[in-house]
């Protein structure tokens, strides 16, 4: 595997693996990898010809200072793991390389970024939307790969991918968890003892509450999840929405036949640690 840390060289790299009518999947991290990550990359280099991995810690996603600042980068192990993984290119730029002008552009990203994640964090999507967009331009990639864990953030991207004309399939993976039902994420390490001891009480409540969809409604379900995940000792939910899997809007019923899934998406605190995890209905 070859690591790269010049937009140029990647550029130039993967449009000539382009015009030779090799297939490329793009994989965007912000590194600290994790068998969820993994799953990406098995899954890229499965589909595709080429894989591009790409590393990097973007920091106009993020809007809170001590979250970047504390955001755990581990580049040595995480470049042994894409090795085992059997990628072709790990791209790992600096920020200078990213940014070497503040990228200024605010993408009309409607209402797919208007509920959840998209107050809660202002700027957010606008920041995933401006790197993965570069990203994109500068890797060609016939596929890039997402995780439903987080699951906004993908129709943020589709979003973003129609706005910008690009041509390039998105592929969603499913959720990877720890053996006690906890999503995996890079925040995972900041936990305390009693924290991570807590935390899988998280999907094991969403869990549960998919076999509610009889007797209660989106509502209904909503304060009783938001009720026993708050009656954990240590846990805070910010908040806990059930959504249209691809809308993101908010669900008064539950769907119909033919009409998209039925999403719950939660976010927690543990301790200072911001968790996130989500859960499809199924059908009542
Ligand atoms: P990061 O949090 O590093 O995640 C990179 C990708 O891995 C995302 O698509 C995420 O959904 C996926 N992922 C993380 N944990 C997962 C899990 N437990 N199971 C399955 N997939 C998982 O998401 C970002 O980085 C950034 O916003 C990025 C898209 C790279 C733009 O900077």
């Amino acid at each position: 595997m070859k690591v790269i840390r010049s937009v140029k060289e990647l550029s130039q790299l993967t449009e000539a693996l382009r015009s030779e009518g090799k297939s490329i999947g793009l994989v965007p991290t912000m590194g600290a990898l994790h068998a969820g990550h993994r799953s990406l990359v098995d899954r890229s280099v499965k589909e595709n010809d080429v894989t591009v991995v790409s590393v990097f810690v973007n920091p106009t996603q993020f809007n809170n200072a001590h979250d970047l600042a504390t955001y755990p980068r581990t580049e040595e192990a995480d470049c042994q793991m894409l090795e085992q993984a059997g990628a072709d290119y790990a791209f790992v730029p600096s920020v200078e390389e990213m940014y070497p002008v503040p990228d200024t552009r605010q993408f009309d990203l409607g209402e797919v970024a208007a509920v959840m994640e998209g107050p809660m964090r202002p700027g957010h999507f606008n920041g995933v939307a401006q790197v993965v967009s570069r990203l994109m331009e500068y890797s060609h990639p016939t596929r890039a790969y997402f995780g439903e864990k987080d699951f906004q953030q993908i129709a943020v991207i589709r979003r973003m991918v129609e706005l910008l004309g690009l041509d390039v399939e998105i592929v969603d993976c499913p959720i990877v968890r720890e053996p006690d039902g906890l999503a995996m994420s890079s925040r995972n390490v900041r936990l305390t003892a009693e924290g991570r001891k807590v935390a899988p009480s998280i999907h094991s409540i969403l869990a549960e509450s998919t076999q509610w969809v009889n007797e209660l409604t989106p509502d209904e379900v909503i304060d009783r999840v938001i009720a026993l995940t708050n009656s954990e000792n240590g846990l805070e939910v910010e908040y806990y929405q059930i959504v249209n899997a691809l809308t993101m809007q908010p669900l008064n019923s539950w769907p119909k036949e033919g009409e998209p899934d039925a999403v719950g998406c939660i976010t927690v605190y543990c301790g200072d640690v911001r968790l996130i995890d989500n859960i499809k209905y199924p059908r009542s």
